[in-house]
C-alpha cells in the first residue's frame, strides 16, 4: 500500500487555517453560520487524514464509534428546538470531556516521558471534571435535575479534599513509586474516579440562573483538556492543540463576558451556591393592569420612539417575524424602532440576536444594554416581549436574588407593555417588579399571536 502519512502533517495545517478562520467569521451575526461550515469542515478533513497515521489498527471499531457518534450527533441537531439549545451544548460539551479524558487514559497506559505523562494527567483532570460538571449542567437546563443549588456542610472541604485526592493518585500515576505496593491499573481508576467526582461536587452547588456560566466555563475546560492531549502523544498532534487552544481561549473570553454580564465573579458563581428564589419580607408594592391588542396599537402609532426588549418567551412563540412586521410597519408610520438586547437574554448566548438576524431585523437596529440604557427616559413605548429576569427591576434593591445583574431600564420609560401568557416567572423564579409598576401594562396571550393582533390592529388605523 502507498505510504501516504507524510500528507497528515501539511493537512492538519489547512485545518488549522480553517479553524483560525471560522473563529474569524465567528466574530459577526452575518456571517456566524459560515464560520460554523469551515470549522465542521475542518474537523471533517482532520478525522478522515487521520486514518493514514501509520500502524493504526482498529478500523473497525473506530468506524463504528464514528457512525454511532456522529448518527447520534446528526439526528439529534435536526430534532432539537432553538429553546433547547443550551442543555445540547452542554451534553456535547460534556462528551468533548470525556473524550478528552479517554485520550489521557490511553496516553498515560502506553509509554509516556514524565513530561508528556504529566500533560495528559492535567487534560485527563480537565476532561473528567468537565464531562460530569456538563452532565450536571445538562439535567439542571433539560429540567431532569432540581436547579437550585444542592449544598451541604462542610462542602467546600469535601471537595477540595476529593480534588487534593485525585491529585495525589495522579502523581503516583507518574511516578509509579516502588515503595507503593500498588500497579498503575489501581491508581488510574482511582484518579479517574476522583476527578469525575470533583466535577460532579463542583457542580451540584450551582443554581440554574448561573448555568451560562457554568456551561461556557466547562467548554473552556474541553478546550483545554483536548489541547493537553494533543501534547501526550509521542508525536504531538498539532491540529487538536490549536483547535483546543482557539476553543479554550474563546470558551475562557464567553465565561468572563458572560459573568460579567450578570455582575458575578467566577468565585461567587462557584461557591456562592446562588439561586435561591426568595426575598423574605419584601412586598411588592403597586398592582398589575392589562390592557388589550388595539389599545397597545393606537400607543404604538402616536409614540416617536418604540424600544423592544425580546426575551426568552418570544423564542418560545417564535414571533421574531411577526415581530420584523410590526418593525417594518412602525417604521412606515415613522415610529423610530430599536431592539435593546441583553447578553444573557434566552437561552444562550446570542439567543436574541440570531432569531432576529433570521427573521431580517437589520443590525443597525440592535443595542446593548449600555447603548440602550440612557435612551430609555426619552422612549415612549417599550415593548417588553418574553423577556422577564433581564428587565426585573429587582436587581437593583439589596437583598433581591438578582442584586446586582446589570438588567435592561425599561421601568425608566414612559410606557411599558409586557406580552407574556401569564402569570409565568421567568428562569430565575424570581418575582418581577415592572409588571406593578403604574407605568407597566401586561398584554397576555403567546407573544406571536399577540404581536400578530397588535400588527392587524395598525394595519386598521
Ligand atoms: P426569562 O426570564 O426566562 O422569562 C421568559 C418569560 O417568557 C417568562 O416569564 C414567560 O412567562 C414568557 N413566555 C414563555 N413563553 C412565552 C410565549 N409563548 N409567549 C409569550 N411569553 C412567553 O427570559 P429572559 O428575560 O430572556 O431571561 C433569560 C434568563 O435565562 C436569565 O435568567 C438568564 O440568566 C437565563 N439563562 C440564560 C442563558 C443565556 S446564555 N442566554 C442560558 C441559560 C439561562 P409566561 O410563562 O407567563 O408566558
Amino acid at each position: 500500500m502507498v505510504e501516504l502519512s507524510w500528507l497528515i502533517d501539511p493537512i492538519y495545517i489547512v485545518t488549522i487555517f480553517f479553524f483560525i478562520l471560522c473563529m474569524q467569521r465567528m466574530s459577526h451575526p452575518l456571517t456566524a453560520r459560515s464560520g460554523i461550515v469551515w470549522a465542521g469542515a475542518a474537523m471533517l478533513i482532520a478525522t478522515l487524514v487521520t486514518f493514514l497515521t501509520p500502524n493504526l489498527t482498529n478500523f473497525a471499531l473506530i468506524t463504528i464509534a464514528i457512525v454511532i457518534g456522529g448518527g447520534f450527533g446528526y439526528i439529534a441537531a435536526k430534532r432539537v428546538a432553538m429553546t433547547d439549545m443550551p442543555q445540547m451544548i452542554a451534553l456535547y460539551n460534556g462528551m468533548g470531556g470525556g473524550a478528552a479524558a479517554g485520550i489521557s487514559t490511553v496516553a498515560l497506559l502506553g509509554t509516556t516521558t514524565t513530561v508528556t505523562g504529566s500533560l495528559a494527567l492535567v487534560g485527563g483532570l480537565i476532561g473528567a471534571v468537565s464531562f460530569t460538571g456538563s452532565i450536571i449542567a445538562f439535567l439542571k437546563l433539560q429540567g431532569w435535575m432540581r436547579p437550585r443549588p444542592i449544598t451541604f456542610p462542610g462542602q467546600q472541604i469535601v471537595n477540595m479534599a476529593v480534588l487534593a485526592l485525585a491529585i495525589v493518585s495522579g502523581v503516583l500515576v507518574i511516578l509509579q513509586p516502588a515503595w507503593i505496593p500498588l500497579s498503575i491499573t489501581m491508581y488510574l481508576p482511582l484518579f479517574f474516579v476522583l476527578s469525575l467526582g470533583f466535577g460532579l461536587l463542583m457542580t451540584l452547588p450551582i443554581g440554574g440562573a448561573d448555568m451560562p456560566v457554568v456551561i461556557s466555563m466547562y467548554n473552556a475546560f474541553t478546550g483545554l483538556a483536548v489541547a493537553l492531549d494533543g501534547f501526550s502523544f509521542a508525536t504531538p498532534n498539532y491540529a487538536m492543540v490549536v483547535a483546543g487552544i482557539i476553543v479554550g481561549a474563546a470558551g475562557s473570553l464567553l465565561t468572563l463576558n458572560m459573568a460579567r454580564a450578570m455582575n458575578r465573579s467566577l468565585s461567587n458563581v462557584f461557591f456562592g451556591a446562588f439561586g435561591a428564589t426568595e426575598e423574605k419580607g419584601v412586598q411588592i408594592q403597586g398592582s398589575i393592569k392589562s390592557i388589550g391588542s388595539d389599545d397597545v396599537a393606537v400607543m404604538l402609532a402616536y409614540a416617536n420612539k418604540v424600544i423592544i426588549a425580546p426575551g426568552y418567551g418570544m423564542a418560545v412563540a417564535q414571533a421574531q417575524q411577526k415581530v420584523k412586521e410590526l418593525t417594518d410597519l412602525l417604521e412606515s408610520k415613522n415610529v423610530q424602532v430599536k431592539f435593546a438586547i441583553h447578553p444573557v437574554a434566552g437561552r444562550m448566548p446570542g439567543h436574541m440576536n440570531v432569531l432576529l438576524a433570521e427573521a431580517g431585523v437589520a443590525y443597525d437596529h440592535l443595542f446593548d444594554r449600555d447603548e440602550i440604557n440612557p435612551e430609555f427616559p426619552s422612549t415612549d413605548v417599550v415593548l417588553v416581549i418574553g423577556a422577564n429576569d433581564t428587565v426585573n427591576p429587582a436587581a437593583h434593591r439589596q437583598g433581591s436574588p438578582l442584586f446586582g445583574m446589570p438588567i435592561l431600564d425599561v421601568d425608566r420609560a414612559k410606557n411599558v407593555i409586557v406580552l407574556k401568557r401569564g402569570q409565568g416567572k421567568g428562569f430565575s423564579g424570581i418575582e418581577n417588579d415592572l409588571f406593578y409598576r403604574d407605568n407597566t401594562q401586561m398584554l397576555y396571550g403567546d407573544a406571536q399571536e399577540s404581536v400578530g393582533k397588535v400588527v392587524q390592529a395598525l394595519k386598521k388605523l
